[in-house]
């Protein structure tokens, strides 16, 4: 693991970008730029907060959470590689992939020429990773920030055998009242219905509601997603790239209830919407090959 002091010596930005040791004595990187505040743990290479430039924080991170390594971090944006939800081979294997409680290495950190801040976490296989998956793999998440918040995951096969992934930027948005929001850019999308026991379905043309548990994989999509949150007067965009599968989660009472690091009252204020490639939308990436997938999240002040 890397030492905050080594990290703050080799890569601190004066007003822009530096390291601390924060909850759970895991260690966090803050940037700054152009009014928005970002933190980053670098266990799970995970985005924890949002402050936008105006409005509120734009992220949910539950007060139940934990913060420890080993153990996911609910809320904010866990990374999910190599494989999405449970492990079908290996089921004791840790759900969404080893990638979110890892530690991650600071790989670099810079200014770009347009102001935005940039900074790459590596995560590569080790010996826990391999216990789990047995290939050779840089996975690097590039966190870019300006008005917007840019994340961009890249899968590099470095082996000598091709391998089949899924992945997914699991985005918690922060929100005034699942129930008074709503959500554009699905219609007519095909999905796989986890609370209907990965039944197939189509989503009609009207914007989405969340009005009961849901935990759908949108698939085959491509398109930005808008959610309009009156409640909070803002509406956020998530324009993606290399990703064909959306991810739509709120657990709402029973599920929130059931989940130790989720308090129950918190299911209102909390929707997933995670960028991802999942279920029949998985990536094989042959040797020396790179895959790339990337989120841009804007936040528009509506009201
Ligand atoms: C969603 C899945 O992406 O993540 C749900 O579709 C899952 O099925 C949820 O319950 C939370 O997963 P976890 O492992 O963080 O509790």
């Amino acid at each position: 693991m890397q030492a905050v002091d080594t990290l703050n010596r080799q890569f601190a930005i004066p007003g822009a970008v530096s390291f601390q040791r924060g909850k759970g004595d895991l260690t966090f990187v803050e940037l700054r730029s152009a009014g928005s505040v970002v933190n980053i743990t670098t266990h799970g290479a995970h985005v924890t907060s949002w402050q936008p430039p105006e409005g509120e924080e734009v992220l949910f991170v539950s007060d139940e959470s934990a913060f420890e390594p080993g153990s996911p971090i609910r809320g904010g944006v866990p990374v999910c590689f190599p494989w999405f939800g449970q492990n079908t081979t290996t089921p004791n294997a840790p759900q969404h992939g080893f990638a979110r409680i890892h530690e991650w290495n600071v790989e670099s950190v810079s200014i770009d020429g347009t102001g935005r801040v940039v900074v790459t976490f590596l995560l590569t296989a080790d010996k826990s990773a391999r216990q789990w998956w047995p290939y050779d793999f840089e996975l690097r998440h590039t966190v870019t920030v300006d008005a917007a918040l840019t994340l961009a995951l890249e899968t590099r096969n470095t082996g000598g055998e091709a391998f089949t992934f899924s992945e997914a930027l699991h985005t918690y948005l922060r929100v005034s009242d699942v129930r008074n929001v709503s959500v554009t850019g699905l219609e007519d999308a095909e999905y796989i219905s986890k609370t209907d026991n990965f039944s197939r379905k189509r989503a009609g043309r009207e914007p989405l509601r969340v009005e009961a548990e849901i935990d759908r994989c949108y698939i085959n999509t491509r398109s930005a997603i808008s959610l309009d949150d009156p409640g909070f007067g803002r509406r956020l965009t998530v324009e993606k790239s290399g990703s064909d599968s959306t991810v739509v989660w709120n657990p709402w009472t029973r599920k929130a209830a059931a989940t130790a690091d989720f308090g129950d009252e918190e299911w209102p204020f909390m929707l997933c919407i995670e960028t991802a490639n999942a279920f029949t939308d998985a990536v094989a990436v042959a040797p020396g090959e790179t895959h790339a997938m990337g989120a841009s999240i804007s936040v528009e002040q509506t009201g």
